[in-house]
């Protein structure tokens, strides 16, 4: 019924198209609603998990439409991919009818009324290794439950009762780990017990994780059926909200039950910009995402990509020169919209990014410390999660949620079955000082009670021609932005079709600290070369992003990629 689309590179794009619709004949219950060519008009949906696709076709061949599969994702998510699906955390949603109305959903967690300047710093000023990481101070208020209930109470046309009913059966009957799951949970066995001294569904005493060992997490299941019975408050208040406060007073963490009553997801106008003949739609502050992706855009547009080709070493200077200038933008510009004026407007400006580019030399690399001040090491993590969905009427959702790092703080919530977030990480804990990505902040992201930490998660539409076009996104910390932006101009610049703009290898520059990351073979040997020459630092490393993306044909069809770093999977009809 399902499957997971692999790997491919840009030779291989007529093969991959009739791999497909092998892969997509074989996938479908019915035959109906496929046309010639293998690819699906009725809906697709695409996410990090085959469980979770599952349950998102399930509610659009239901009569669902796409905001009622992404509630019911969302919450499918939390049970089947514990390391970033998730109710204790946040996310952002960007949606376009099929009418080509938009907006944008902030559920972003925000922090306590009781946290400060410095909660993590020591009394000599200096930040304290892994306070904002690990832990109950590492949560921030949860935003996910408020975003899904606002979602579904503005779009939805199914019940509630429909959309949460998949993830609790999941939560309740259990399901099938992957290979993938098994070893990353083994992995984690001694920090989960370390952290949960009661216990939690994801540890397994008896024996250890294997691929298609049954996961059953009954507590969830009973904190999804109050969400189900109640709505908000079934997670805000009450018996949910009291296990929140007391798993807080049990480890020191600082979320009160007037924090959750408190909580509230905000519906914000979309960053809109253009690239070429294309319209872009995207996420505006809580995350930076979206005014980051339009000045990448912006600042690369005047130069010929196509020409040089892709991963080409002008192609990699001219995208990395760019990328340094805008991560110098984000760490000094950018924070939560309703406590720092953002300089939207001038960042926005064709004619800035231009500007900021002219310093750009191609006999040499610009040293970031000419841009802007400061040295910082990063550390990797990916553990965010990404969902894609078009639904019959052309409606379409992008949505990106997290807990911050892999399987947030670590804490399970006693009773609740769930998993905090350590998104306050997210914040600048000290002007200058790296968070778990290498992002260094000041002012506009320091901390303050009741503020949400900045993000790069880039939930994006694109447009041609106003019709949809685009539906993408990505997990990857600081990576997500370049990860959202290579996909774009992989498919609009050098050709590709969904599923191969999504495997091509990536690089990710990020103004400090100054060094190129790539994943192998990312880039030839002789460009390599070119870039070491004029003093590029590449430094290779993991998997960059974990792309689920749909892409709707010239013919009206939908094309998924489905990222093949992960287990992630596209489901079509
Ligand atoms: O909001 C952010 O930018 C980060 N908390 C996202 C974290 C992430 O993407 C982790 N891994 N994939």
């Amino acid at each position: 019924m399902q499957k997971t689309i692999k790997p491919l590179t840009k030779l291989k794009i007529t093969s991959t198209l009739i791999i497909s619709v092998i892969i997509f004949a074989s996938c479908v219950s019915s035959q109906l609603g496929k046309n010639d060519s293998g690819e699906f008009k009725n809906g697709m949906v695409v996410t990090a998990h085959p469980e979770a696709s599952k349950v998102g076709i399930e509610i659009l061949k239901k009569g669902g439409n796409a905001v009622d599969a992404a509630v019911a994702v969302q919450f499918a998510l939390a049970v089947v991919y514990p390391n970033a699906g998730n109710i204790g955390g946040g996310g952002f949603m960007v949606y376009r009818s099929a009418k080509g109305e938009v907006n944008a959903l902030d559920f972003r967690e925000k922090a306590s009324a009781a946290a400060s300047r410095d909660m993590y710093l020591d009394a000599a000023g200096n930040p304290i290794v892994d306070k904002s990481l690990y832990g109950h101070l590492a949560a921030g208020v949860p935003g996910s439950v408020a975003g899904m209930v606002e979602a579904h109470q503005k779009y939805g046309k199914l019940s509630w009762k429909q959309v949460l009913q998949p993830a609790i059966d999941l939560a309740e009957k259990g399901f099938e780990i992957t290979k993938r799951q098994a070893s990353e949970l083994n992995g984690l066995h001694r920090r989960l017990m370390d952290v949960n001294i009661n216990g939690t569904a994801l540890v397994n005493l008896e024996s250890t994780w294997q691929e298609k060992s049954l996961l059953v997490q009954t507590e969830l299941a009973n904190t999804l059926k109050l969400i189900q019975q109640k709505g908000k408050a079934g997670f805000y208040e009450g018996a949910v909200a009291d296990s929140i406060v007391a798993e807080m007073q049990r480890g020191n963490g600082l979320i009160t039950k007037q924090d959750l009553k408190n909580y509230r997801a905000v519906w914000r106008k979309p960053i809109v910009g253009n690239y070429r003949d294309y319209k872009i739609i995207t996420m505006p502050p809580t995350s930076s995402g979206g005014i980051a992706l339009i000045q990448l855009l912006q600042s690369v547009e005047p130069y010929p990509l196509k020409r040089w080709g892709h991963n080409a070493d002008s192609t990699v200077q001219v995208v990395v020169e760019a990328e340094r200038r805008v991560y110098a933008d984000r760490a000094t510009h950018l924070g939560d919209p309703d406590f720092y004026k953002v300089p939207q407007n001038t960042l926005l400006n064709i004619n800035y990014n231009k500007k900021r580019m002219t310093d750009f030399n191609w006999a040499s690399a610009t040293p970031s410390n000419q841009i802007l001040a400061g040295v910082t090491k990063g550390k990797e993590s990916e553990e965010t999660t990404h969902f894609s969905i078009v639904d019959h009427d052309g409606n379409a959702v992008s949505i990106t949620t997290t807990l911050n790092g892999s399987y947030g703080s670590l804490v399970v919530v006693k009773g609740g079955g769930f998993l905090l977030n350590n998104e306050m990480d997210d914040f600048s804990v000290k002007p200058g000082a790296p968070n778990m990505y290498g992002l260094v902040g000041g002012e506009a992201n320091a901390i303050a009670p009741n503020k949400r930490m900045l993000s790069s998660m880039t939930p994006t539409i694109v447009e041609k021609d106003g019709k949809l076009f685009m539906v993408v996104g990505t997990p990857g910390g600081s990576t997500i932005i370049t990860s959202v932006f290579q996909t774009i101009i992989n498919v609009i610049d050098f050709d590709m079709n969904m599923q191969s703009a999504v495997a091509a290898k990536k690089f990710h520059h990020q103004w400090l600290p100054d060094e190129v990351y790539i994943e192998k073979d990312a880039i030839d040997s002789l460009s390599t070369e070119k870039l070491k020459a004029k003093g590029y630092k590449l430094v290779y490393r993991g998997p960059i992003g974990r792309v689920d993306a749909i892409l709707k044909t010239k013919l009206g069809t939908l094309q998924a990629g489905a990222d093949p770093r992960g287990d992630d999977t596209a489901i079509g009809y």
